[in-house]
């Protein structure tokens, strides 16, 4: 085994390297504070890997993304929703009998509690969906028991469960009734029946939304130890069970450098569509250091080149609204914007390129999908990898997560009130 050297004021110290299956190199610096005294800084977590994890691999510098050693690129083209979950959680592709067995249970624990109908009547009707649904997933902790034996079942019922609460919550924002889950229907089939039917009207599920939102939800499936899934797997570090554990993960999910930022980009776009499309404008303000502008949907900590979900969703973009035939301005805006950045060293040199959220909100916006509930769509597909973290984080053995810190505050003093 290889071995990395750290030197301290002349005295060296050796450390394992360990290497990961696709050649990934790791310091394991695991004795370092006990054998030196010192800790590592790295504010943000650039260079730090939490775990050893055979989830899901991506090469930023090549834009590659596999789950489970599964090209995304063909899970998108080939697989669905309901098949990427049992993967993310059990590994491996079902088999055609595991499928129907999986898809089966699925359907049978769609039902909230009865009483859970009323947290609804508590939310103001200006309620943010995203607190609404971490709210809602860590209630469930209180209706379920967390014993090792219901483990699999409490991860069935919260994949099952998330769909009716989602559906809902949009339901409560717009003051109509819900629509309760139907057993006969495919899982985004039934989410979309769960937001869109009404009552007094029989609904049919576009088979072109369908589609694209099964691949929009594979594409959002996993993505390792990114904000909210390190949040989950750092909860459950603490052995706190698989609902709160969720549930904090929903909550990282909601700011607007994370998933929030499918939200903020249509909020983006349509601020530039009513300043008269001067997208040039907006570039300017982005390159400028005194302005906190950012263009929304660009950039990754880890993507330095492209991202490859942006690719596909671009592509997707473009199908559904010929299918639908729809026209977006937002749409020529963002190409616009995408062309700029993309000539402008300001993002070349610092490898600014357009994320998963750029195109993802006009997707959305095309399925008539309501732009409060985009942050939801992305938890709603990251569920299964959030899922499968928390489980192989149980299954591994792992600590808890407790990293150290820099003190730089004040030297001890003498207690004296303020004046
Ligand atoms: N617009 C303008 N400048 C940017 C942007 C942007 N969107 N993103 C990064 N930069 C600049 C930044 O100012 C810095 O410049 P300098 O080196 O001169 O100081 C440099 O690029 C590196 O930025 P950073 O903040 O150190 O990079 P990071 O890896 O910490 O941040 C990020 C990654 C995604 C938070 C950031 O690129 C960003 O804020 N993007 C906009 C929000 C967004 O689209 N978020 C969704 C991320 S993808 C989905 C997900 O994983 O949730």
């Amino acid at each position: 085994m290889a071995n990395a050297t750290l030197s301290i004021n002349d005295r060296e110290y050796s450390f394992p390297v360990l290497v990961g299956t696709e050649s990934e190199v790791g310091i394991d610096i695991g004795m370092l504070r006990k054998s030196t005294g010192a800790i590592t800084l790295d504010p943000g977590y650039g260079n730090t890997g939490s775990c050893t994890s055979a989830i899901t691999f991506i090469d930023g510098e090549k834009g590659i993304l596999r789950y489970r050693g599964y090209p995304i690129e063909e899970l998108a083209a080939k697989a669905s929703f309901v098949e990427v979950m049992y993967l993310l959680v059990y590994g491996v592709l079902p088999t055609k009998e595991q499928l129907a067995d999986f898809g089966y249970r699925l359907t049978q624990h769609t039902l909230l509690h009865e009483d859970m109908k009323k947290f609804y009547e508590g939310f103001p009707p200006s309620a943010q969906p995203m607190s609404v649904l971490s709210t809602m997933v860590a209630s469930l902790s209180t209706y379920y028991s967390n014993t090792e034996e219901d483990t699999d079942l409490n991860i069935v019922r919260l994949l099952a469960k998330l769909k009716t609460i989602a559906a809902f919550s949009y339901k409560k924002s717009i003051g109509q009734p819900f629509i309760y889950p139907r057993n006969d229907l495919e899982f985004v089939e039934d989410f979309l029946h769960m937001m869109f039917a009404v009552p007094s009207e029989p609904y049919e599920v576009p088979s072109a939304i369908h589609e694209a939102l099964d691949m929009l939800l594979i594409l959002h499936a996993d993505h390792e130890q990114n904000c909210s899934t390190s949040t989950v797997r750092m909860v459950g570090s603490s052995g706190a069970d698989l609902y709160s554990a969720i549930s904090s993960g929903v909550s990282a999910l909601s700011g607007p450098l994370h998933g929030g930022a499918n939200m903020a980009v249509i909020q983006m776009l349509e601020a530039i569509r009513l300043d008269g499309a001067n997208y040039a404008k907006y570039v300017a303000k982005a390159k400028d250091k005194k302005d906190p502008f950012r263009l929304m949907g660009f950039g990754h900590r880890v993507y330095k080149n492209f991202d490859p979900r942006a690719r596909l969703i671009k592509q997707a973009c473009d199908r559904v609204l010929m299918q639908l035939n729809r026209t977006d301005p937002l749409l020529d805006i963002a190409k616009e914007l995408e062309q700029v950045a993309l000539k402008d060293d300001y993002f070349i040199s610092r490898g600014l390129y357009p994320n998963l959220d750029f195109y993802s909100g006009i997707v959305y916006r095309a399925m008539g999908l309501p732009t409060s509930m985009f942050t939801v769509l992305f938890a709603l597909g990251r569920l299964p990898g959030w899922i499968a973290h928390w489980k192989e984080m149980r299954d591994t053995g792992g600590r808890l997560h407790r990293p150290r810190q820099l003190y730089t505050g004040e030297l001890i003093r003498a207690y004296a009130p303020a004046d």
